[in-house]
């Protein structure tokens, strides 16, 4: 019988240290939600020690999946034990994942500790941990430029410790799939007791090799592969889970693996994750972009005509692309429009369906067709949080000025909290300019603009913008989005849904780690 391979995702943790982004709350639990459907094993749901925000966060995605095991990342150190403790308290199936750095240039350079204290940190925090987890993973920081003796010695110890997973990172994205393929039956040779632990492979996509890494790793036994959906992540990214499920699945010839990923919820998840994350996929990214599936030239396309598989190793529905339909009208009703989420598979509470609907109602008074990439959009756009927005942008009147000398705008801003109003005014070269100088001399504030994007959801001049930036302040970056058939109201939300992300973390600044 073919052995199981466990996917671990860590998106809402190595994937949200990708600059720039930052997921609230309520769009972390909603992608959780989506890797449960998608059928991930262990989801790694933050680092709680790092701001009370991301302990809240962890704690609500833990009580918000039933089947997947959540963990929380920590430092070889109390504190950030006592803060994963703290947060998953009174929750099942949950674990913890503490690392420290174990390469020479860390220890020396990051640590300032011998090898007998990494050790000695490591045992003591594994030890500690295990009075309150049965589940724990313990990670090698660096493990590829360790000396492998050293990678054995100290797995040995942290089994004996009491850890449950142990954990080899490719962080720096250095090692090549011989090697690391290599490293794994090394260590499963050399240390005492590694039976009794799942081994489990990170990689880095610093030199693109984090698939090809994470495979080599799987071939030498070990049995856990964490990544992140659409590759995302520090640097250059981590592995791709879909790469990798899409790979086992389609090569199972090969490499006679099981894995409990639901192919089918690929295409959802991905969209979800570049939706809410504001990180598009490239057209040519394997298994998710949207070239690949399309076939250009004439010899394929004739090609594909006689028989799909001359061309095509998989099939865009097996991964769950699907065709896009207009699929409601204006007088479309509630059940009508439930009936199309669940065909899309989408399960939608009443509240849920309460709140979209009036929003589907909203659109259809401005745009013909509704098409199911709409309907998804309206009930992916989480950029208004309203509990913890501290802005909500009302109004903008705009002006073009004569000669072409640009714009000008005047802004209206309303204080969730007492729904009082603020204005703003400010002139620009374009629109965009003169909205956003408006809205920093309402609010008295300024942030550097360091990316604007705006895309269509659908086909038509009247689609959804679907706009997205970026803004900086010092060294840390915030993301905004907002969606609107009104580019220009929807260009405005997203730069207020950045300043009010600004404002949620500001106070409590994210610790860094890769
Ligand atoms: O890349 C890395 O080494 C990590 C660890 C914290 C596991 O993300
Ligand atoms: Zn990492």
């Amino acid at each position: 019988m073919s052995e199981r391979v466990y996917f671990f995702d860590t998106t809402l943790r190595d994937g949200e240290q990708t600059p720039g982004v930052n997921l609230n709350q309520e769009e972390k639990v909603e992608i959780a939600l989506r890797l449960e459907k998608l059928g991930i094993d262990v989801i790694e749901a933050g680092f709680a020690a790092a701001s009370p925000g991301d302990a809240q966060a962890v704690r609500a995605v833990a009580q918000a999946v039933t089947k997947p095991r959540v963990v929380s990342l920590a430092r070889a150190n109390k504190n950030d034990i006592d803060a994963v403790v703290e947060a998953l308290k009174g929750i099942d199936n949950v674990g913890i994942h503490v690392f420290i750095a174990t390469s020479p240039i860390h220890r020396e350079k990051k640590l300032g500790m011998t090898k007998e204290q990494v050790v000695a940190k490591a045992v003591e925090s594994v030890k500690y941990a295990a009075q309150f987890f049965d589940h724990i993973e313990f990670s090698c920081e660096d493990a590829t430029r360790t000396e492998w003796d050293f990678l054995c010695e100290v797995a040995e110890k942290v089994i004996e410790a009491g850890a449950t997973v142990l954990n080899m990172p490719d962080t720096v994205g250095y090692t090549t799939p011989e090697e690391y393929g290599n490293m794994f039956k090394y260590i499963k040779e050399n240390t005492k007791g590694i039976e009794n632990v799942i081994l489990s492979c990170h990689c880095h996509d610093d030199l693109g090799l984090a698939v090809s890494n994470s495979i080599a790793a799987v071939q030498a036994g070990v049995k856990q592969v964490e990544g992140c959906i659409n590759g995302i992540g520090e640097r250059a990214g981590n592995a791709a889970i879909e790469e990798v499920a899409a790979l086992l699945s389609t090569r199972k010839d090969y490499y006679q693996k099981e894995t409990g990923i639901v192919l089918k919820e690929i295409a959802k998840t991905s969209k979800l994750v570049s939706r809410l994350t504001g990180i598009s996929v490239p057209p040519n990214k394997a298994v998710v972009g949207s070239n690949a599936f399309a076939h250009a030239s004439g010899i394929h396309q004739d090609g594909v005509i006689k028989d799909r598989a001359t061309y095509e190793i998989m099939t865009p529905e097996s991964v769950g692309f699907v065709d896009t339909k207009i699929v409601l009208g204006k007088l479309s009703g509630r059940n009508a429009l439930k009936k199309r989420y669940e065909e899309l598979g989408y399960t939608l509470s009443d509240e849920q369906l309460t709140e979209v609907f009036k929003r589907y109602k909203e659109l259809t008074d401005r745009k013909k067709e509704i098409f199911d990439e709409d309907i998804i959009a309206l009930l992916e756009d989480k950029s208004v949080d309203l509990n913890k927005a501290k802005y909500i942008f009302k109004n903008v009147s705009l002006q073009a000025m004569e000669d072409n000398k640009g714009y000008r705008a005047s802004v209206i801003i309303t204080v969730n909290s007492n729904n009082a109003e603020i204005e703003g005014t400010g002139e620009g070269n374009g629109p965009i300019d003169a909205i956003y100088k408006a809205i920093d001399q309402g609010l008295n504030m300024e942030l550097e603009l360091i990316d604007y994007k705006i895309k269509s959801v659908t086909k038509g001049k009247d689609s959804i913008g679907e706009v997205y930036v970026k803004v900086k302040n010092g060294d840390s970056f915030y993301q905004g989005r907002a969606i609107n058939v009104d580019t220009i109201f929807a260009s405005a939300s997203a730069y207020i849904d950045a300043i009010n992300r600004y404002l949620n973390i500001k106070e409590n600044q994210p610790a860094n780690v890769n």
